[in-house]
Protein backbone atom coordinates (compact mmCIF):
# COMPACT_ATOMS: atom_id res chain seq x y z
CA UNK A 1 0.00 0.00 0.00
CA UNK A 2 1.47 3.43 -1.01
CA UNK A 3 1.79 6.07 1.68
CA UNK A 4 0.90 9.54 0.96
CA UNK A 5 0.76 12.21 3.40
CA UNK A 6 -2.24 14.57 3.43
CA UNK A 7 -1.40 18.02 4.07
CA UNK A 8 0.33 21.16 2.88
CA UNK A 9 2.54 21.75 5.75
CA UNK A 10 5.89 21.32 3.84
CA UNK A 11 8.16 20.67 7.42
CA UNK A 12 5.66 17.79 8.05
CA UNK A 13 5.74 16.70 4.54
CA UNK A 14 9.80 16.53 4.63
CA UNK A 15 9.90 14.84 7.89
CA UNK A 16 7.94 11.80 5.96
CA UNK A 17 9.99 12.04 3.38
CA UNK A 18 12.43 11.83 5.79
CA UNK A 19 11.08 8.46 7.23
CA UNK A 20 11.97 6.91 3.92
CA UNK A 21 8.02 5.71 3.21
CA UNK A 22 6.38 8.54 1.44
CA UNK A 23 4.72 7.93 -1.89
CA UNK A 24 3.00 11.19 -2.39
CA UNK A 25 1.24 13.83 -1.15
CA UNK A 26 -2.59 14.79 -1.38
CA UNK A 27 -4.04 18.90 -0.52
CA UNK A 28 -6.69 20.36 -0.97
CA UNK A 29 -7.73 23.74 -0.47
CA UNK A 30 -8.90 23.57 2.83
CA UNK A 31 -5.25 22.33 4.02
CA UNK A 32 -3.62 24.76 1.65
CA UNK A 33 -5.65 27.93 3.71
CA UNK A 34 -4.84 26.38 6.86
CA UNK A 35 -0.74 26.87 5.99
CA UNK A 36 -2.14 30.39 4.99
CA UNK A 37 -1.36 29.72 1.07
CA UNK A 38 -4.23 32.07 -0.40
CA UNK A 39 -4.20 33.49 -4.16
CA UNK A 40 -3.33 31.16 -7.19
CA UNK A 41 -0.05 32.09 -7.51
CA UNK A 42 1.24 31.22 -4.47
CA UNK A 43 -1.02 27.85 -4.48
CA UNK A 44 0.69 27.05 -7.77
CA UNK A 45 4.05 28.47 -6.23
CA UNK A 46 3.18 25.80 -3.22
CA UNK A 47 2.48 23.22 -5.26
CA UNK A 48 6.57 23.41 -7.38
CA UNK A 49 8.01 23.37 -3.59
CA UNK A 50 6.04 19.91 -2.74
CA UNK A 51 7.34 18.26 -5.90
CA UNK A 52 10.84 19.51 -4.76
CA UNK A 53 10.47 17.75 -1.58
CA UNK A 54 9.14 14.08 -2.69
CA UNK A 55 9.27 12.27 -5.07
CA UNK A 56 5.78 10.82 -6.06
CA UNK A 57 2.23 11.86 -6.78
CA UNK A 58 1.00 15.33 -5.51
CA UNK A 59 -2.34 16.07 -6.02
CA UNK A 60 -3.68 19.60 -6.60
CA UNK A 61 -6.96 20.14 -6.69
CA UNK A 62 -9.30 22.52 -9.31
CA UNK A 63 -10.88 25.19 -7.73
CA UNK A 64 -13.51 25.23 -11.00
CA UNK A 65 -16.75 23.13 -11.03
CA UNK A 66 -17.43 24.08 -14.49
CA UNK A 67 -16.20 21.65 -17.69
CA UNK A 68 -14.44 24.08 -19.44
CA UNK A 69 -13.05 25.40 -16.22
CA UNK A 70 -11.95 22.34 -14.68
CA UNK A 71 -10.40 21.29 -18.43
CA UNK A 72 -8.53 24.53 -18.08
CA UNK A 73 -7.16 24.33 -14.85
CA UNK A 74 -6.50 20.85 -15.04
CA UNK A 75 -4.19 21.15 -18.15
CA UNK A 76 -2.35 24.58 -16.14
CA UNK A 77 -1.86 22.11 -13.52
CA UNK A 78 -0.23 19.02 -14.80
CA UNK A 79 1.92 21.79 -16.90
CA UNK A 80 3.68 22.85 -13.56
CA UNK A 81 5.23 19.22 -13.09
CA UNK A 82 5.54 15.84 -14.13
CA UNK A 83 4.35 14.25 -10.66
CA UNK A 84 1.35 16.85 -10.56
CA UNK A 85 -1.94 14.41 -10.11
CA UNK A 86 -5.38 17.01 -11.36
CA UNK A 87 -7.98 16.41 -8.40
CA UNK A 88 -11.27 17.07 -9.42
CA UNK A 89 -14.15 16.44 -7.68
CA UNK A 90 -17.19 14.15 -7.92
CA UNK A 91 -19.79 16.19 -9.96
CA UNK A 92 -21.59 15.55 -13.50
CA UNK A 93 -18.58 17.84 -14.95
CA UNK A 94 -16.05 16.47 -12.84
CA UNK A 95 -16.58 12.65 -14.23
CA UNK A 96 -16.71 14.32 -18.16
CA UNK A 97 -13.26 16.65 -16.97
CA UNK A 98 -11.95 13.11 -15.29
CA UNK A 99 -12.72 11.22 -19.23
CA UNK A 100 -11.08 14.16 -21.42
CA UNK A 101 -7.91 14.55 -19.47
CA UNK A 102 -7.76 10.31 -19.38
CA UNK A 103 -8.00 10.70 -22.87
CA UNK A 104 -5.31 12.87 -23.15
CA UNK A 105 -2.73 11.49 -20.90
CA UNK A 106 -3.04 13.52 -17.51
CA UNK A 107 -3.76 11.80 -14.32
CA UNK A 108 -6.25 12.33 -12.30
CA UNK A 109 -7.79 11.82 -8.34
CA UNK A 110 -11.27 12.08 -8.50
CA UNK A 111 -11.95 13.41 -4.57
CA UNK A 112 -15.30 13.76 -2.44
CA UNK A 113 -16.21 10.20 -3.29
CA UNK A 114 -18.63 8.72 -0.28
CA UNK A 115 -20.47 5.79 -2.43
CA UNK A 116 -19.92 2.85 -4.33
CA UNK A 117 -21.71 4.08 -7.23
CA UNK A 118 -19.80 7.33 -7.44
CA UNK A 119 -16.74 5.17 -7.22
CA UNK A 120 -17.70 2.98 -10.17
CA UNK A 121 -18.31 6.43 -12.33
CA UNK A 122 -14.70 7.90 -11.25
CA UNK A 123 -13.19 4.20 -13.07
CA UNK A 124 -15.40 4.20 -15.99
CA UNK A 125 -14.08 7.75 -16.55
CA UNK A 126 -10.34 6.73 -16.32
CA UNK A 127 -9.38 8.05 -12.79
CA UNK A 128 -5.76 7.26 -12.09
CA UNK A 129 -7.08 7.63 -8.26
CA UNK A 130 -10.24 7.22 -6.52
CA UNK A 131 -10.47 8.97 -2.97
CA UNK A 132 -13.36 7.54 -0.86
CA UNK A 133 -13.29 9.71 2.50
CA UNK A 134 -13.20 7.67 5.02
CA UNK A 135 -12.98 10.08 8.46
CA UNK A 136 -15.75 11.55 6.81
CA UNK A 137 -18.45 8.92 6.62
CA UNK A 138 -17.33 8.10 10.06
CA UNK A 139 -18.00 10.67 11.63
CA UNK A 140 -21.27 10.37 10.64
CA UNK A 141 -21.98 7.32 11.36
CA UNK A 142 -21.29 5.21 8.81
CA UNK A 143 -18.15 2.49 8.43
CA UNK A 144 -16.24 4.39 5.86
CA UNK A 145 -13.78 1.17 5.71
CA UNK A 146 -16.95 -0.66 4.40
CA UNK A 147 -16.63 1.24 1.45
CA UNK A 148 -13.29 0.57 0.90
CA UNK A 149 -14.25 -2.77 0.78
CA UNK A 150 -16.88 -2.28 -1.58
CA UNK A 151 -14.99 -0.36 -3.93
CA UNK A 152 -12.15 -2.96 -3.60
CA UNK A 153 -14.79 -5.73 -4.63
CA UNK A 154 -16.54 -4.16 -7.34
CA UNK A 155 -13.12 -3.05 -9.15
CA UNK A 156 -11.10 -6.70 -8.74
CA UNK A 157 -14.80 -8.21 -9.91
CA UNK A 158 -14.13 -6.03 -13.52
CA UNK A 159 -10.46 -5.25 -13.15
CA UNK A 160 -10.75 -1.80 -13.25
CA UNK A 161 -7.55 -0.08 -13.14
CA UNK A 162 -8.10 2.75 -10.84
CA UNK A 163 -6.31 3.15 -7.83
CA UNK A 164 -8.33 2.92 -4.52
CA UNK A 165 -6.56 5.84 -2.46
CA UNK A 166 -8.34 6.04 0.87
CA UNK A 167 -8.78 9.34 2.19
CA UNK A 168 -9.90 11.11 5.33
CA UNK A 169 -7.55 8.58 7.53
CA UNK A 170 -7.18 10.08 10.72
CA UNK A 171 -5.31 7.70 12.74
CA UNK A 172 -3.18 4.18 12.53
CA UNK A 173 -5.95 1.71 12.97
CA UNK A 174 -7.75 3.33 9.69
CA UNK A 175 -3.83 2.69 8.03
CA UNK A 176 -3.96 -1.12 9.25
CA UNK A 177 -7.65 -1.50 8.23
CA UNK A 178 -6.92 -0.02 4.64
CA UNK A 179 -4.12 -2.30 4.31
CA UNK A 180 -6.02 -5.56 5.52
CA UNK A 181 -8.81 -4.46 3.07
CA UNK A 182 -6.49 -3.70 -0.02
CA UNK A 183 -6.58 -0.35 -0.41
CA UNK A 184 -3.85 0.94 -3.27
CA UNK A 185 -2.99 4.17 -1.29
CA UNK A 186 -3.67 6.35 1.80
CA UNK A 187 -3.48 9.57 2.70
CA UNK A 188 -3.32 10.44 6.13
CA UNK A 189 -1.60 13.23 8.37
CA UNK A 190 1.99 12.43 9.79
CA UNK A 191 0.78 11.54 13.10
CA UNK A 192 -1.28 8.09 11.32
CA UNK A 193 2.16 7.22 9.71
CA UNK A 194 4.41 8.34 12.71
CA UNK A 195 1.96 6.32 14.63
CA UNK A 196 2.60 3.14 13.36
CA UNK A 197 5.84 3.33 14.83
CA UNK A 198 5.02 2.90 18.77
CA UNK A 199 4.81 -0.03 20.50
CA UNK A 200 5.35 -0.41 24.04
CA UNK A 201 7.20 -3.41 24.61
CA UNK A 202 9.08 -1.95 21.60
CA UNK A 203 10.41 0.68 24.25
CA UNK A 204 10.38 -1.97 27.21
CA UNK A 205 12.68 -4.16 25.13
CA UNK A 206 15.29 -1.67 23.48
CA UNK A 207 15.70 -0.32 27.03
CA UNK A 208 16.58 -3.26 28.23
CA UNK A 209 19.20 -4.13 25.32
CA UNK A 210 20.77 -1.04 26.22
CA UNK A 211 20.57 -1.46 30.40
CA UNK A 212 22.23 -5.09 29.64
CA UNK A 213 24.97 -4.24 26.78
CA UNK A 214 25.96 -1.20 29.51
CA UNK A 215 26.36 -3.89 32.19
CA UNK A 216 28.95 -5.55 30.48
CA UNK A 217 30.84 -2.38 29.42
C1 LIG B 1 -7.94 13.79 0.54
O1 LIG B 1 -7.46 13.94 -0.53
C2 LIG B 1 -8.57 14.84 1.35
O2 LIG B 1 -7.83 16.00 1.16
C3 LIG B 1 -8.53 14.53 2.80
O3 LIG B 1 -8.13 13.21 3.05
C4 LIG B 1 -9.71 14.96 3.58
O4 LIG B 1 -9.50 14.62 4.93
P1 LIG B 1 -10.35 15.24 6.11
O5 LIG B 1 -11.70 14.61 6.09
O6 LIG B 1 -9.57 14.87 7.34
O7 LIG B 1 -10.42 16.72 5.88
Amino acid sequence: MKFFIDTANLDQIKEAQDLGVLDGVTTNPSLMAKEGITGKENIINHYKKICDIVTGDVSAEVIATDYEGIIKEGQELAKLHDQIIVKVPMIKDGVKAIKYFSDHGIKTNCTLVFSAGQAILAAKAGATYVSPFIGRLDDISTDGLNLIAEIRMIYDNYGFTTQILAASVRHTMHVIDCAKIGADVMTGPLSSIEGLLKHPLTDIGLAKFLADYKKGN
